[in-house]
């Protein structure tokens, strides 16, 4: 890690993602480059076999692995995340391909101060179930000319919470789902740290369901 990464000024934030964990490499592209302003302090994961471990290593920042089923009771669950968040003095979370529902305890703990990025224009084609190749799908099987990327701040419900970026796709009548995915996907790295960014810039401020992006704090 560079003095750069790890100044003591920066936003600390946790990466949550179950998959591949391209979305995380963009983000901590961006705070290597310096385009957001943050550190990157720790990986959450709920499969010990995920791909993003192996890029989070890359980039020398620890991921650690925490399952629900692991744990006696919910309520077990939760604090040891509370307690894994706190050890590693983070501030913001961001879900990348995070599968699980983030516990309400720590929704509310970190409330407006955890982002969601979703590869469809919602709130069409998001909700329970809605991800991965599903969605894409879905937006294929429904026909529309667009698609696009979704960033927003997590709130109790699957994908309902305000948002903070979007970004329209265009969809082709010849798109098969791979093509469509990795259309999408090459917005969602340059989307995703944009948004982010914003955040712990603190630029952003909710008024009820609406995201308003000011100047920031000068
Ligand atoms: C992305 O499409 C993201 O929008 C969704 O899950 C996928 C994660 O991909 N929430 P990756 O693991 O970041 O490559």
């Amino acid at each position: 890690m560079t003095d750069d990464q790890n100044r003591p000024d920066r936003a600390r934030m946790a990466v949550f993602a179950s998959g591949s964990g391209s979305n995380f490499e963009a983000l901590a592209d961006a705070v290597r480059n310096g385009t957001l302003h943050a550190e990157i302090a720790m990986v959450v994961t709920d499969r010990r076999d995920a791909g993003v471990r192996e890029r989070a290593a890359l980039f020398d920042i620890p991921s650690v692995v925490i399952r629900p089923r692991d744990f006696d009771s919910e309520a077990e669950y939760v604090a040891r995340l509370f307690a894994l968040l706190e050890s590693y003095r983070v501030e913001f979370v961001a879900l990348a391909g995070y599968l699980k529902m983030i516990p309400s305890e720590i929704v509310q703990r970190f409330k407006h101060r955890i982002t969601n990025i979703h590869p469809a224009l919602l709130p069409s084609f998001g909700g329970k179930g809605m991800y991965g190749r599903r969605v894409h799908e879905a937006v294929l099987e429904h026909g529309v000319r667009w698609t696009g990327v979704t960033v927003h701040l997590v709130d109790e419900e699957y994908d309902t919470g305000p948002i903070i970026l979007q970004e329209p796709v265009p969809v082709y009548p010849s798109d098969s789902v791979d093509e469509l995915a990795a259309r999408v996907l090459k917005v969602e790295h340059k989307l995703y740290p944009q948004a982010v960014d914003l955040l712990v810039q603190r630029r952003i401020r909710v008024d009820g369901r609406k995201v308003i992006i000011g100047p920031g704090d000068e």
